[in-house]
């Protein structure tokens, strides 16, 4: 028995498993069954090392049901384990990191008293919506970013005086980074989100430098899919060439994906911290290299 397991939740089987290869550890598998109420029955298909466990589970829709799986996987991980590192690629509720209208709920509060409840010792995240949501937990948290995987592929493609472009001042940071490791200008656009309705719009009028040049967008998710509509038909109006959108985390809800193509997106790369047909970008080796 290997001195490290890594547990598969159901949601983050293939990163899993890809991550249990590159730090030679044990892959113990999650089995589950869904009682007609909903509810999850979860059996571990093999034994834990004593010493460590890490659980890998993304919180993406079904996301309470993803949230009560990963927890339920720590808890009984603590049984055996006496220490349980919460691996969790995409955590679902981080945008509601704060009190934005008198009597939301920050539910990355609770989030933080969960993960530390069921047991967790330890939370490692990939690109997490702010880092300020990582603020309540008091556990050690770590949050790692995959956009020198995403350049990576974006190396290889051959775009025309590429320029890379945060759909928002919220992302700056992020594509700031970007453009340095792929060695480009960046821009970032003014997005207003109306906090009632959720209508988002571009403020931005002065970005005429994007005529006849590729956009990469580059952005932590992509959920409705507004924001980079939203971005994509301003560049569009400002005679940009091909749009690309680079994220970590593609949600890609309900017909998003249709109607960003429509948009005139050529291409959204993703990650596989959310299986699917934009992930094609794998982040095993950078969890990997935070946990060894
Ligand atoms: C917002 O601040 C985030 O960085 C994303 O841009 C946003 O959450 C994506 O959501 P949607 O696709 O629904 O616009």
């Amino acid at each position: 028995m290997s001195n490290l397991s890594v547990i598969a939740g159901k949601s983050s089987e293939d990163l899993a498993r890809k991550l249990s290869k590159k730090i030679k550890a044990n892959l113990v598998k999650s089995e589950i069954r869904t009682f007609p109420d909903g509810e999850s029955k979860i059996t571990l298909k093999g034994n834990l090392s004593k010493k460590k466990s890490i659980v890998v589970q993304s919180i993406y829709p079904p996301v309470d049901t993803n949230l009560i799986q990963a927890l339920s996987l720590i808890s009984k991980a603590k049984e055996t384990s006496s220490k349980v590192i919460a691996v969790i690629p995409y955590m679902g509720y981080a945008r509601q990191d704060r009190e934005f209208l008198i009597g939301e709920i920050i539910t990355m509060k609770v989030l933080a008293k969960l993960f530390k409840g069921a047991g967790a010792s330890e939370i490692i995240v990939v690109d997490i919506h702010s880092k300020f949501g990582l603020k309540y937990f008091t556990i050690k948290s770590k949050n790692v970013t995959a956009i020198p995987d995403l350049v990576k592929y974006f190396k290889k493609l051959s775009l025309k005086k590429p320029l890379v472009i945060s759909p928002d001042q919220g992302g700056k940071e992020r594509t700031k980074e970007f453009a340095k490791i792929f060695g480009s200008e960046y821009i970032i656009l003014e997005k207003k989100r109306n906090r009632k309705t959720g209508k988002v719009q571009i403020k931005t009028k002065n970005a005429d430098e994007v005529a006849g040049r590729d956009i990469i967008l580059v952005d932590d998710m992509i959920s409705t899919g507004g924001s980079i509509i939203n971005a994509t038909q301003f560049l569009k109006k400002q005679k940009c060439r091909r749009v690309y959108v680079a994220c970590t985390h593609a949600l890609l809800m309900n017909d998003a994906a249709n109607k960003i193509k429509k948009a005139g997106v050529a291409n959204i790369i993703s990650t596989n911290t959310i299986p699917g047909k934009t992930s094609i970008v794998d982040v095993s080796n950078t969890i990997a290299k935070i946990i060894i």
